[in-house]
């Protein structure tokens, strides 16, 4: 099983890293682990022309293909990212809007592989879990049309920095553990239902 994280902060270094840094340490023991930084891959922003929608490519060549290739390879997508101004940043919603030749919307074009769960990871540096929720509903929006299952969430507030990681990895760590443990009930769930296949 492979597992994709995803920076989605154009600080490669910081608290959205840092994070990132703990959940790929902790699911390596179930998964295959790739993580990813928005900051390493250069891409225009959408033109809304809607060329996609007729052809499901886009009209620009740069490196959307390749991020969206970690998705398609990925079995689950863990997206970490920071509020910038109460939503994801623009970098990611950026990328967002260049998912269109993916989007399930468009026809018979697009698409990833199906199957893939997606969870999401937030952090700000303000007290309410309000804006937390909001991120991560863009992000699970973003997950649904793409028809990865939105599978679970955490919202991290007070985090500034990457030094207030260290205080949090408690809760990064137990939710970590929460993917595992459901990845590991599907497997055995996949297995029994073969086994049941099985002639005696
Ligand atoms: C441009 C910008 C906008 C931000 N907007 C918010 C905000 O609206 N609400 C909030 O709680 N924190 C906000 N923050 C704080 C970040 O969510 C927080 O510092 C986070 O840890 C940044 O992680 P990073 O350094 O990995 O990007 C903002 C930070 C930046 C740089």
């Amino acid at each position: 099983m492979r597992a994709l994280v995803v920076n989605c902060s154009p600080v490669s270094t910081g608290a959205t890293a840092e994070i990132c840094r703990v959940v790929s340490r902790e699911l390596t023991s179930g998964f295959m682990v790739k993580s990813i930084c928005i900051d390493a891959y250069v891409f225009g922003f959408c033109k809304g022309c809607r060329n996609c929608w007729e052809t499901g490519e886009c009209v620009q060549h740069d490196d959307v293909v390749e991020m969206v290739e970690e998705y398609d390879k990925a079995d689950i997508i863990v997206t970490v990212s920071p509020s910038y101004w109460g939503d994801v940043p623009g970098q990611f919603k950026a990328f967002i809007d260049r998912c269109s030749p993916w989007c399930h919307t468009n026809g018979e074009h697009g698409g990833i592989s199906s199957g893939k769960k997606g969870y999401a990871i937030a952090l700000r540096s303000g007290t309410a879990m309000r804006e937390c929720n909001r991120v991560m509903d863009t992000v699970e929006h973003f997950y649904e049309y793409l028809k990865i299952q939105p599978c679970g969430r955490l919202g991290l507030c007070n985090v500034e920095y990457k030094k207030d990681v260290a205080l949090r990895e408690g809760e990064i760590t137990a939710f970590c553990q929460r993917i595992m443990d459901e990845c590991d009930k599907e497997i055995q769930n996949i297995t029994e239902w073969y086994d049941d296949q099985t002639p005696a």
